[in-house]
């Protein structure tokens, strides 16, 4: 972000950016929210700077703006995606870099959305990258975002627990952002384990927006 650019423009900016993707999919309504509310209890937890919590927490915001450029019948497909059908939705982590780049006061924010859905083990898109050559904020984000879509209920399966969530990113190595979790040390403990998953009551001040 420029210093030269009033900060409440970039925030303005990027809500504007999540309601266009509301209006568009209504599944990520409050979705956004909450990921970039767990985003921050990461960074925070991580030890992040207050001008990195800020990057990454505009970023989970706006982490699937792509979504405006993948055609409804894939977005809304309540079965399973056929492999061309996952190739285009594969792409919108591309095509939110490409929106959110028009800016150049946005690049670094791109950047992290770019990166989103990166895996540890390099088997992610769409560069494939691997461990600590993801950054960090694309981490946290695909933390957040995993454990925010794990415990939402879809259509075709109720919400999961939270244990069974917890297990869920035990087991799954690959998991991006999961080094994140093993280096907090903190999934297991019920404060900030409830915190992970959104628990406001849980959550109390300790998460707090440092700034
Ligand atoms: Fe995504």
């Amino acid at each position: 972000m420029s210093n030269n650019v009033p900060r409440v423009l970039f925030h303005e900016t990027i809500q504007c950016l999540v309601a266009a993707l509301e209006a568009r999919d209504p599944y990520t309504r409050n979705h956004s929210k909450r990921v970039a509310d767990l985003t921050l209890d990461l960074g925070c937890r991580a030890g992040l700077q207050v001008l990195d919590l800020e990057l990454i927490h505009l970023a989970a915001l706006v982490h699937d703006i792509g979504k405006i450029g993948v055609p409804d019948q894939i977005l809304r497909k309540p079965g399973p995606l056929l492999p061309r059908e996952w190739e285009l939705f594969r792409q919108h982590p591309e095509i939110g870099q490409n929106i959110l780049g028009r800016s150049l006061h946005l690049e670094k924010v791109a950047e992290l959305v770019l990166h989103h859905h990166e895996r540890w083990d390099g088997n992610g898109y769409p560069e494939g990258l691997k461990g600590e050559r993801i950054p960090i904020g694309s981490r946290i984000i695909a933390l957040a975002d995993g454990v925010d879509a794990m415990t939402s209920a879809r259509a075709y399966r109720p919400p999961l627990s939270w244990l069974q969530c917890k297990r869920e990113i035990y087991i799954a190595p690959d998991f991006p952002g999961h080094e994140i979790r093993i280096n907090l040390g903190r999934l297991g403990d019920g404060r900030g384990g409830r915190a992970l998953v959104g628990d406001k009551e849980a959550r109390g001040g300790s998460a707090a927006f440092a700034g």
